[in-house]
Formats: structure tokens, sequence, C-alpha cells
């Protein structure tokens, strides 16, 4: 058992837990939460490598699962319709995801695309196709979005924009289905100290530093548990999103630029 209540009483609701992306970073810290909650949920994670270290004591299974291929998420989706308990609420966790940095396309347009394919259509892709179930039995889709998708961010604009997607996506989604039992909650962390900036074509850790997967992924359990529609980590990544939503979007768009320009990042970019 974990040391907050609230949040196990929320994982034990369910009977279904899906998450993406369980073998690393925050979605990793996310199912150390679950497995905390010592629920009886059949968890699954869909990730291309397993996750390693998950506890023997939790009802668990890794489907391996390439979310850039919409045939792996057909595939896995119907591998989930055969091995789910077929009742109690499910819970939908698209938490997947990687970045880029650099002038547009760069690193390739090849990469931007499969960007787009994992953060963007496969949420949409996995929760629309387990929609119906979702329906009937009621339940939560938590998108991890980013304190990126607050503003137009150059230098990172196609991830910046596919995090912008999630979260208004996801916020609307929200209002929509709550009728039908299901509510949707939009996880926003700001930076992160986890494999992302690796595989967003950094050679080494940039010193953006943030929170450490765990703090972030408390808070993001805390936030879905109280079924919060958006949920920034990090009280400095709160007032930023404050901040910079409310700005006209070109403003911040060119105070974003001279900011991460200022920041050099440049210097921890992998050489090709
Ligand atoms: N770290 C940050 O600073 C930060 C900030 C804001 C938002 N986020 C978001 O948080 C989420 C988790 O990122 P993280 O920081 O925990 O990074 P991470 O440590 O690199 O973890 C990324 C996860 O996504 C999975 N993934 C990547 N490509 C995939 C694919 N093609 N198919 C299936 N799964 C795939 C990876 O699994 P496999 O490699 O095993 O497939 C891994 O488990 C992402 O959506 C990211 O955009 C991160």
């Amino acid at each position: 058992m974990s040391k907050n209540k609230t949040v196990d009483d929320f994982f034990r609701s369910f009977s279904v837990v899906i998450i993406s992306g369980a073998s690393s970073g925050i979605g990793r810290a996310i199912l150390s939460r679950i497995s905390h909650s010592e629920t009886k949920a059949a968890v699954f994670n869909l990730s291309r490598t397993a996750p390693e270290g998950v506890p023997n004591s939790l009802n668990f299974t890794h489907l391996t699962c390439d979310l850039s291929q919409a045939a792996d998420i057909a595939a896995v989706v119907s591998e989930l319709r055969k091995l789910m308990p077929s009742e109690g609420r499910m819970l939908l966790v698209n938490n997947s995801g990687f970045g880029a940095y650099g002038e547009f396309p760069a690193p390739g347009v090849d990469h931007t695309l499969r960007m787009l394919d994992v953060n963007v259509r496969a949420p949409v892709e996995l929760t629309g196709r387990l929609w119906e179930e979702l329906k009937a039995r009621g339940g939560q889709v938590a998108n991890v979005a980013s304190l990126a998708g607050f503003q137009p961010t150059p230098l990172m604009t196609t991830y910046a924009a596919t995090k912008s997607f999630l979260l208004d996506w996801s916020v609307a989604l929200d209002a929509e289905a709550r009728r039908h039992g299901i509510r949707c909650v939009a996880i926003c962390p700001g930076p992160v100290s986890t494999n992302f900036s690796k595989a967003a074509g950094f050679a080494s850790s940039t010193g953006l530093g943030g929170q450490t997967a765990d703090e972030c992924a408390d808070e993001a359990v805390r936030g879905m548990a109280a079924a919060r529609p958006v949920v920034v980590t990090g009280w400095k990544h709160k007032l930023l999103a404050v901040f910079s939503a409310r700005l006209p979007k070109p403003w911040a768009a060119a105070i974003g630029l001279r900011m991460i320009r200022r920041l050099r990042l440049d210097r921890f970019v992998k050489q090709a």
C-alpha cells in the first residue's frame, strides 16, 4: 500500500488498467504507483520493450507494441479484448511519446511523422477503438501531454503542437464524455529527468532538470484520482502554464524562441 489512500482507492476502483510506455520514465513511475495500490485490476503495458522489476503481486501483462505502426495498434487492441476482464471500470493511460529538437523538420521528416503517429494518432486510435467498452464500463482516459502544449514552441514546433493537440483534445473529450461516466485528464509535466532527452536527440542531459519521474508521477496520479481535467505538475510549471496560455500566440512563440536560444540547447544535440 502507498501512503495515499485516495490514490490507492482510485486504482482499486478499476478492473482493467491499460498504460502505454511504462517501460521507462514517467510511465514506469505511474506503474509503480499502480502496483503500490495493491489493485486487483488486470494491468497491461503497451510499448516496444517490457518494464523491468514489476512485482509478481501485480496482475500484469506486457504487450509488445510499436505505437507508430497502425497494424501493431489493431493487433494489440484485439489481444486486449481477449485478455481483459469483461466487466468493471477501465483506466487507459496514453503516456508513450517522444520529442525532437531543432529547426523544422530536424531531425528529419520521417522522424517527425513517427512522432505524430506515437504522440497523436496512437492515443486517438487506442481511445477510439476502446471507446464503446469505456462507455459501457465507465472509467478514465489519462493523456500525458506537456507544459509545451500551452504555447507554440519554436525549435520544438511539431512536438509542442502534438502536445497542444493532446491537451485540447483531452479537455474537450472530458466535457463530452462525462455523461457516459468517462473522465479525461490531461497530465502536463514540465521538464522531467527521464530518457526523454536522449530520445529527443540530446547526447547528454540538457541540465533543465525539473522534476524526477517519481515527483511527476505522484502529482499526476493525485490529479487522476481527483479527475482534474488539466494537471500541470510542479508549481513553477503551473505558473508558466498560466502565464504562457494568456499571451497572444505570436508573442508566446517569439518569447519562447528567445528563451530557448538563450539555453543554447544545440550544445547537447547528438552529432550524426
Ligand atoms: N520528460 C519530460 O521532460 C517530459 C515533459 C513533458 C511531457 N513528457 C511526456 O511524457 C511521456 C513519457 O515520456 P518520458 O519523459 O517518461 O520519456 P521516456 O523515459 O523516454 O519514456 C517514453 C516511453 O514512451 C514509449 N514509446 C516511445 N516510442 C514508442 C513507440 N513507438 N511505441 C510504443 N511506445 C513508445 C517508450 O517505450 P519503448 O521505448 O519501450 O517503446 C517509453 O516507455 C511522453 O509522452 C512525453 O512526451 C515528458
